[in-house]
């Protein structure tokens, strides 16, 4: 892969149609695209307080975000749950449209406190795509509407966007796990709120966690970079013979 990737967006809003709230506007998704597009050209304006250690690590991603559709949908469900029966018209939910070259994106209350998941690279493509709560999508800053802080500034889709990129949590999963990606440092666990700099955990005496990265679990307005390393994981999938190679030009 070579420059920047478009990547099609095909959104799929499904409400309850007892919260009529779930039924967010054109304006609050258009937010969201503005914030991914942001996001992945490192064109973010919090990128300035990536701290200086880790600035030369933060990488524009070159993905770049369209909307080809938006289609909505009443349902008297409500919750969701992460088994994907949203992605079913059999179970009341939306099929994906062109899942080999579009990212679906479905909005919809998932329930148990998730605010959303996607499915990794190399899945069925009947189920490929990001699945996120209303509450969550879009940034507050940007377009009235739905939302629920501190994950009120879009980067739960920049986050679920980095899975079905191929990118793991920055901790791995485990204690002081691996992410696949060697500029991340090891790091204990998750991170919540916003932790102060450095944060040492794991031996990573230098720097400490990178707590910054997208792929943490800080709050929205204390996550702002990706790595180097996160880039060349997440493009290699579009290279021939990758699992998302069918995006690629
Ligand atoms: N808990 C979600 C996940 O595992 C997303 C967390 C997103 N964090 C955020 N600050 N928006 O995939
Ligand atoms: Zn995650
Ligand atoms: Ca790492």
């Amino acid at each position: 892969l070579s420059g920047t990737l478009v990547i099609p967006v095909a959104i799929h809003v499904i409400y309850n149609t007892a919260v009529p709230q779930e039924n967010i506007s054109d304006a609050q998704i258009q937010s969201q695209i503005t914030v991914m597009n942001r996001d992945f050209s490192k064109s973010n304006a919090d990128v300035a307080s990536v701290p200086s250690a880790f600035a030369p690590l933060a990488a524009n991603m070159q993905f770049q975000f369209r909307i080809a559709s938006i289609d909505r949908k009443g349902s008297t469900k409500s919750s969701w749950g992460t088994a994907d029966a949203v992605k079913k018209t059999a179970k009341g939910g939306v099929a994906p449209i062109s899942p080999t070259t579009t990212l679906n994106i479905w909005i919809c209350n998932i329930g148990g406190g998730i605010l959303g998941y996607a499915q990794f690279p190399g899945g069925s493509s009947a189920t490929d795509g990001v699945v996120i709560g209303p509450q969550f999508f879009g940034s507050s800053s940007l377009a009235a509407g739905y939302y629920s802080a501190p994950y009120d500034k879009g980067r739960t889709v920049t986050h679920e966007v980095g899975h079905w990129l191929n990118l793991r949590h920055i901790w791995g999963d485990t204690s002081c796990g691996n992410d696949l990606v060697a500029d991340t440092p090891t790091q204990s666990t998750s991170n919540f709120g916003c932790p102060s700099f450095p944060h040492k955990t794991c031996g990573n005496t230098t720097n400490g966690d990178m707590f910054m990265n997208y792929m943490d679990y800080t709050d929205d307005l204390c996550m702002f970079m990706f790595s180097e390393g996160q880039k060349t994981r997440s493009r290699a999938i579009f290279a021939p013979g990758g699992a998302r190679a069918s995006f690629a030009p």
